[in-house]
């Protein structure tokens, strides 16, 4: 089919036929992202550095209840790793559509006391990573083909102190996707940023010691689901979201407007 999918097929599978590697899927927004798109009809690949469990269960839940899930332990912060979790997601659905960067890690600290082995860590996992997946996957990303990473509201705000090293690790994720968006339009592939506001999970738990503070700066007054992000990141997964690209979306709450 040349042409866009009816609606009625939208409404049924709107991501049926595509092919998807997500990293950092066994836990938290990632694996809402995963469960997300195989409920929407896609075949699902998906790293882990170390929770070897919550992987494999996640994977049996999806093929359980008739969906493709295939999870591979894969460290973000060796580049070798990431490009053989690409490859080995390309061959074991024969292509890849869609790649989602979510693999991302925190530190917090006032910047006298970062360490640089920690800037180099978040550095490694949160950019490096990105762009390191980003050239393994393009060579089999046809026209149609979808890029989406997972930034942060805190690319654009600073709402608090200590976190200048995960913001300009998010705010170089939105860069270099806005900027790739200009490069691989031309081909059909769209790469558009995902920045999520406080999101339930065991980076930002929303019983933690800040969690009250980071509820009152939102708009709506509570933290978002890992389903939340997953939902705008299932719709620019899409073939029909072609004209959607360069974007840096926030998914938020109204944090820190
Ligand atoms: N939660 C929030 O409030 C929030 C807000 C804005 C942006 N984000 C971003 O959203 C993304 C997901 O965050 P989250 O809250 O879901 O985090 P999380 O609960 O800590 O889960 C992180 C996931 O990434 C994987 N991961 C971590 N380091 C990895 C590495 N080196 N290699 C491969 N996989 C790795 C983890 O795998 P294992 O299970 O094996 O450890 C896990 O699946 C991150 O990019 C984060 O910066 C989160």
């Amino acid at each position: 089919m040349t042409g866009p999918a009816r609606l009625d097929d939208i409404a049924v599978a709107p991501l049926a036929g595509r092919r998807a590697l997500v990293t950092g899927g066994s836990r938290g927004i990632g694996a809402g992202i995963v469960r997300r798109l195989a409920a929407d009809g896609a075949a699902v690949a998906f790293t882990y550095r170390e929770a070897k469990g919550a992987a494999d269960s996640l994977e049996q839940e999806i093929t359980g209840s008739g969906g493709q899930a295939w999870a591979i332990q894969a460290d973000s912060a060796e580049p070798e790793a990431v490009r053989m979790a690409v490859a080995g997601a390309v061959e074991r659905f024969d292509g890849l559509d869609v790649l989602v960067n979510n693999a991302g890690v925190s530190h917090v600290a006032p910047v006298e006391e970062f360490s640089l082995a920690d800037f180099d860590r978040l550095v490694a996992v949160n950019v490096r990573a990105v762009f390191v997946a980003i050239q393994a996957a393009l060579p089999y990303l046809g026209a149609s083909g979808r890029i989406v990473s997972i930034g942060s509201v805190l690319a654009d705000r600073a709402p608090i102190g200590g976190v200048s090293v995960y913001s300009l690790t998010k705010a170089g994720v939105a860069g270099l996707s806005r900027s790739l968006a200009r490069e691989l339009g031309p081909r059909g592939i769209t790469v558009n940023t995902v920045q999520p506001g406080p999101v339930e999970t065991d980076l930002n738990p929303d019983s933690g010691e800040f969690a009250d503070a980071i509820r009152a700066m939102t708009a709506v007054g509570h933290y978002a689901q890992p389903r939340d992000i997953a939902d705008a990141v299932a719709f620019l997964a899409r073939a029909e979201a072609g004209f959607v690209t360069g974007a840096s979306w926030n998914v938020d709450g109204g944090y820190a407007l």
